[in-house]
């Protein structure tokens, strides 16, 4: 049996329940949601709206119409990045950023934003706050960092980031691909105007769903127009939310999915999530640095961490490691950059990156038994590879 370790690339399994809704999807809904007005299509559009729905109580959102519903992150931070800033606007991010934020960022620079970007030193790399708030200049419009790092769990602080923001009078935007569903987020405690999430990560549903959601108070502009089932009489974007944002028939097979990942994590609960999250976490940081030649990058403390944990072998590239876990293991984990080159600038890992393994509610205490058995033998000299 397959050990899974690669949840922070896309969580599996799935809980049951997931699949059960997207399979009552195709086989008894199958409609266009809010495109016609027959009993499937008008199904399907209650089924879109109970997963926004799902996904506003999770992270304590008002009006669940501010959410508009992507792909994936990537598209959400593109959709908001784009639509937001113009030439001559500075953003402030940081050191810590996945691709999906730093290569649009770094096309609009290209294009005339101004980008100023916050180290996060080790052996933490946590955001520098004193730095963010220095950074701030008359032009800045934006502060955009991410929530939880892929690369080393390092969890940024929000409400403080937000505090600053609000006192400054400047837009605040989270990445959250990491820690929606598995990390408490509020969008309201932390005065977030932006929030992009992927839907198959810690929220359990599948690959092809995310969202962004958008401040009331905020105009983004659309950057892709079309049919939205709203307003058909008019060649105009309409300028209502989600509309305006929303065009194209949306994956509702997968928002079913995703609503029913929200609605497992809102029964089982984010802190019994966290509480395994955190357990296992421990288990796989105290194992791992009883081992010889083992080096872990980043925070110990599982507790304010993502669960995920980032290593080196002395005298093994990363490849070779994971290649080993798998082949010989049947364990599933990422080795590499994980698409954040910058992270991997500041930590002094550049360009062979980590292995990095990454758990979610559903692993067990006897699969990290197994991997550090792994990595036990891995480190032994006799080992042949
Ligand atoms: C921190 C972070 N942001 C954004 C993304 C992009 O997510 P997606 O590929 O679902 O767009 C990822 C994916 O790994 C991520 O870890």
């Amino acid at each position: 049996m397959v050990i899974y370790m690669d949840n922070a690339a896309t969580s599996y399994p799935k809980p049951q329940e997931v699949l059960s809704a997207m399979n009552y999807f195709f086989q008894e809904v199958g409609g266009n949601p809010g495109r016609s007005g027959h009993r499937l299509s008008l199904k399907s559009g209650e089924i879109v709206y109970d997963t926004r729905d799902v996904l506003a109580r999770l992270f304590h959102i008002e009006d669940p119409l501010q959410i508009v519903f992507t792909l994936n992150a990537t598209m959400a931070i593109n959709i908001a990045l784009s639509g937001l800033l113009k030439p001559g606007d500075h953003v402030i991010t940081s050191t810590m950023e996945h691709n999906s934020m730093a290569r649009p960022l770094r096309y609009l620079e290209e294009k005339g934003v101004e980008l100023t970007r916050i180290d996060c030193p080790a052996p933490t790399f946590q955001l520098d706050l004193e730095q963010l708030e220095k950074s701030i200049r008359k032009n800045t419009r934006l502060i955009a960092v991410v929530h939880g790092s892929n690369v080393v769990g390092t969890v940024f602080p929000l409400e403080e980031i937000g505090k600053i923001a609000r006192k400054h009078g400047i837009c605040f935007m989270v990445d959250a691909a990491q820690t929606a569903g598995a990390y408490p987020v509020d969008v309201q405690k932390a005065g977030i105007h932006l929030l992009a999430f992927t839907g198959h990560k810690g929220l359990f549903g599948p690959q092809g769903t995310g969202g962004l959601y958008v401040d009331p108070g905020l105009r983004l502009e659309s950057i892709y127009r079309g049919g939205t089932g709203s307003k058909s009489e008019e060649d105009r974007q309409p300028d209502f939310m989600p509309d305006t944002l929303e065009s194209g028939t949306p994956n509702a097979m997968g928002l079913a999915g995703l609503g029913a990942g929200g609605n497992y994590i809102l029964r089982e609960g984010l802190p019994t999530i966290r509480k395994k999250e955190i357990e296992l976490t421990n288990q796989v940081v105290q194992g791992l640095s009883s081992i010889p030649g083992v080096f872990i990058v980043g925070e110990e403390k599982a507790e304010n961490r993502m669960p995920l944990v980032s290593f080196v072998m002395k005298g093994l590239t990363p490849s070779t490691v994971g290649e080993f876990l798998d082949e010989r293991y049947d364990i599933m984990t990422r080795v590499g950059l994980h698409c954040s080159p910058w992270a991997h600038q500041s930590m002094g890992t550049f360009p062979e990156g980590t292995v990095r393994v990454s758990l979610s509610y559903l692993n067990t205490p006897s699969q990290v038994d197994t991997l550090l058995q792994a990595v036990r033998e891995l480190s032994r000299e006799e080992v042949k590879l």
